[in-house]
């Protein structure tokens, strides 16, 4: 009985790989995403209010998750890597024991394949990163957990995309084969922070009871190294799917707070291209923070003085006024210091130079709103 059950487990993998190829059954185009039901005979993918995936991101709208997940991940050799058509795919066999767990998944789920998408399938704010890859996970039971992880350009290369990249030139056609060392623990360096939701296969039959991880922080690749995928795989990304009243979960790794937000400015700005302009302009604009904070110190230092000064001129001049003042001091000290703070302003108004060059510089920035609207 228990060896039947094994049977039928392994044949139900069997036709949940078959169907999640896009070698299998059916021919279908990302130029046409609206006829997969039909061409697929898969009614799941032409349901618009069920579980579908990909989804647009949205940080904002999310429900925080305490549930962190542990991809238990390693470097293995032997891998057979496949190009499938509208995929490059990698598959992991049963001696691997790379997995991922989590309170929110319960069970264990092992790695059975992981494979590429260009542009990315899920969208971050409606923003595509060049790159996505979904390294999928099932239980026992086959129940499936897709973890997803954009890739950003960088002038960085991505060790885990090179072994695939190495392989381009026998990877050509579909149905190419090849072999390859892979190294998943880079992974983890894009910190653990990860958005998850129920949704599908994005391929057909569409499957749902998908369990979606989708990681904040995207991985960084080289130029070439994306290129070289995409030159491969071509446009693989099916259009996002409605929410349909599903909620996205948020979990925000500890030590991964800085690098997620990190993430969101990059994915913000999806087409800046590098870190080092980016590091540049920040280096420069913190250098323009420095000058201006100098600046301001040196006046309200001068500012403090003049004020001094003119505080000490003006209670010598009380005190000069005797027994009249005495009477009178109260308001004369507030006058003082009504004066002081006037002198005070006045010092501030003594540097209309900048004033002036500041309005010249909103006239300017006027000038450039008006070039913007029109
Ligand atoms: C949905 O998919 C089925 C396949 O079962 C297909 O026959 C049908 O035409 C599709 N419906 C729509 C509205 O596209
Ligand atoms: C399974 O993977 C290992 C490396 O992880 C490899 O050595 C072995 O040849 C693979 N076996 C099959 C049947 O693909």
């Amino acid at each position: 009985m228990k060896q039947m059950m094994k049977t039928f487990a392994a044949l139900g993998m069997l036709l949940l790989l078959a169907g999640m190829g896009s070698a299998a059954s059916c021919e279908y185009s990302y130029d046409a995403p609206e006829e997969w039901g039909t061409v697929c005979n898969a009614p799941l993918c032409n349901q618009t209010m069920g579980a579908q995936s990909p989804i647009d991101l949205m940080p904002t709208a999310t429900v925080a998750t305490a549930a962190a997940i542990h991809p238990i991940y390693g470097s293995a050799s032997g891998l057979e890597v496949e190009n499938k058509g509208h995929t490059i795919q990698v598959s992991y066999n049963a001696s691997t024991m790379f997995r991922i767990e989590s309170t929110a998944l319960g069970a264990t789920r092992k790695v059975l394949q992981l494979h590429f998408h260009t542009p990315s399938e899920h969208t971050v704010n409606g923003m595509h990163y060049p790159l996505e890859m979904h390294v999928v996970h099932a239980d026992a039971s086959n129940n499936l957990a897709v973890l997803g992880i954009f890739f950003e350009t960088s002038s960085m290369t991505s060790p885990l995309l090179q072994s695939v990249v190495a392989n381009a030139d026998d990877l050509a056609a579909k149905g190419d084969k090849a072999m390859a060392s892979l190294d998943l623990t880079e992974v983890s360096k894009a910190g653990l922070s990860y958005w998850s939701y129920p949704g599908s296969l994005t391929t057909p039959p569409c499957s749902e009871g998908v369990s979606w991880m989708v990681l904040q922080s995207p991985l960084k690749a080289s130029q070439a190294q994306i290129d070289a995928i995409e030159a491969i795989i071509g446009k693989s990304n099916r259009p996002t799917q409605p929410l349909a009243g599903r909620s996205v979960s948020s979990y925000r790794a500890p030590a991964a707070a800085a690098m997620s937000s990190n993430s969101m400015a990059a994915a913000m700005a999806a087409d800046s291209d590098d870190d080092d302009s980016s590091a540049t302009a920040g280096a420069a604009l913190s250098g323009v923070n420095l000058a201006l904070l100098v600046i301001m110190m040196t006046g309200l230092t001068v500012a403090v003085v003049v004020f001094g000064i003119r505080l000490q001129y003006i209670t010598r001049l009380l005190l000069s006024l005797g027994a009249e003042v005495e009477t009178a001091k109260p308001a004369a000290a507030k006058k003082s210091k009504g004066k002081g703070k006037k002198k005070g302003t006045l010092f501030w108004s003594d540097s209309t130079d900048t004033d002036e060059a500041t309005d010249a510089r909103t006239g300017l920035s006027y000038d450039e709103s008006d070039e913007e609207s029109s």
